[in-house]
């Protein structure tokens, strides 16, 4: 059951060949998506190789082949996890009940919601990125940039094929318009804000995919919780290839920090302006960063009160993050302490799930700020980076529009639009980062700016020519 074929047109481990309709539809949009990533994809990579990895079983064990591949030959493709046997509903008011193999008629329309907003982020990302080539630190770099590319590619592979496979009609129209909505298009963006912010540095990837990607991690762990059994294995195995896309953020930043504190040490100084004329990210304008996308990002778990995740949830469609570590999967008794600009109120659990899932993410996300600081610390310095309070630059939820400072006290609104800029990025940081964004494509050489890998991939040195440009 693990193996994938592929030697058929769209590889896939779900016997595509057995099922002519839908094999036949989605070789008919297979043609829409390439077209996208020629257009909207990496621009001017298209004909260099790229040592990519691609999945070739779904276990955990041995699951990527890597090579020379150029991208537009990549094998995007379809692949869930193997299925678990007698699964059943593990939350909610039918928690024990059957999982189902198909969509039940009366889920239909949310559960076809969920999947087409989980599917949008994952082209957005690419288009997102599509310019960062050309500024690539090293070919390190530009080598993990294309790999999390193929890899968004292919998430949208996953979604798309569930769309096609099981809503009909309307499954086959969400799916060519996840091609027609772009990142930052005024007409037609894509769903969520945070993927129509441009990322056009790679200290911006670097935070994108520590704290955004990792927002991805958060809802594919919920929806893999799903009792609609073909959603959560294909998320199951999402989470496999997503795993990468955060090491390429958490080590990202970790290299910026080395290369910060290097620098701090040669000029013999921790002054911002003199860091910064030596060519490096101060530590403030990195806090910048972090306020910026963590912020963001925490907007994606949507409104802190949520009567849908409520029904989600008891409907057994969206579970939280690692079901099993909980007590309780029902929730009808339980209440929850909600702090609101009013002051605290208790909320029945239920409706509090979006929060519950923000407050673990935020927790996951302390453990790459930990080892930062701790680097920081030994180096000598009394300066600590920090993730920004939730309260902080909320555009949705009942922190909606209040002037809040990073650290979550209230502030009044003139004071708030005073200090802004030193909360994030201001244009000036924005143009100084812009500023040392010069492409290096010489095999083993860096940029200045951030620190060299520990270690290359896939047991390669770091020297090794990641990408052959032609
Ligand atoms: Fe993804
Ligand atoms: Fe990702």
């Amino acid at each position: 059951m693990s193996g994938i074929n592929y030697s058929e047109k769209i590889p896939n481990n779900v016997n595509l060949a057995n099922d002519r309709t839908l094999q036949r539809a989605l070789e008919h949009w297979q043609p829409h998506f390439l077209q996208w990533w020629r257009d909207m994809g990496p621009s001017d990579f298209q004909a260099a190789d790229v040592y990519l990895r691609t999945a070739v079983s779904v276990d955990a064990q041995g699951w990527a082949h890597y090579g020379a591949t150029q991208m537009p030959d990549y094998r995007w493709g379809i692949f869930l996890a193997d299925p678990v046997k007698d699964r059943t509903i593990g939350f909610g008011d039918q928690m024990g009940k059957p999982v189902w193999q198909q969509v039940p008629g009366e889920y239909r329309s949310t559960l076809r919601r969920l999947i087409v907003t989980q599917g949008d982020t994952e082209p957005a990302s690419v288009e997102q990125q599509r310019l960062l080539g050309h500024t690539c630190p090293s070919l390190y770099d530009l080598r993990n940039l294309f790999q999390i590319n193929v890899e968004e590619g292919r998430h949208l592979w996953a979604m798309v094929y569930l769309l096609h496979a099981y809503f009909g009609r309307d499954g086959r129209e969400e799916a060519e318009e996840l091609l027609q909505r772009h990142s930052g298009d005024s007409d037609k963006p894509r769903i969520l804000t945070t993927f129509n912010e441009p990322i056009s540095d790679w200290l911006s990837l670097f935070c994108f995919t520590y704290f955004t990607d990792r927002d991805g991690k958060y809802q594919l762990k919920s929806l893999a919780e799903s009792g609609f059994d073909p959603l959560s294995r294909t998320c199951r195995f999402m989470l496999t290839e997503e795993a990468h896309h955060m090491f390429v953020g958490e080590t990202g930043i970790g290299r910026v920090v080395k290369r910060t504190l290097e620098v701090m040490k040669e000029i013999g100084s921790d002054d911002p302006a003199k860091v910064r004329a030596h060519g490096a990210v101060d530590l403030p304008l990195l806090q910048k960063y972090l306020n910026f996308w963590c912020s963001s990002s925490l907007d994606l778990f949507g409104n802190e009160i949520s009567s849908n995740s409520a029904a989600n949830f008891a409907n057994g469609l969206k579970g939280r993050p690692d079901e099993d570590q909980y007590q309780d999967h029902v929730l009808r008794e339980q209440q929850f302490k909600l702090e609101t600009p009013e002051g605290a109120q208790e909320v029945p659990m239920l409706n509090a799930l979006n929060e519950v899932m923000r407050e673990s993410y935020l927790k996951d996300c302390e453990i790459g700020l930990k080892r930062w600081n701790r680097v920081i610390e030994r180096a000598g310095h009394a300066i600590r980076l920090s993730l920004p309070s939730p309260r902080f630059r909320r555009t949705i939820g009942v922190w909606l529009g209040k002037s809040v400072d990073p650290l979550g006290r209230s502030v009044s609104r003139e004071a708030y639009e005073r200090n802004l800029h030193d909360w994030i990025p201001s244009d000036s940081d924005r143009a100084f980062v812009h500023s040392l964004m010069q492409k290096v494509t010489e095999p083993g050489k860096i940029a200045g700016w951030v620190a060299p890998p520990d270690r290359g991939i896939n047991n390669l040195p770091v020297e090794y020519e990641y990408v052959k440009l032609h």
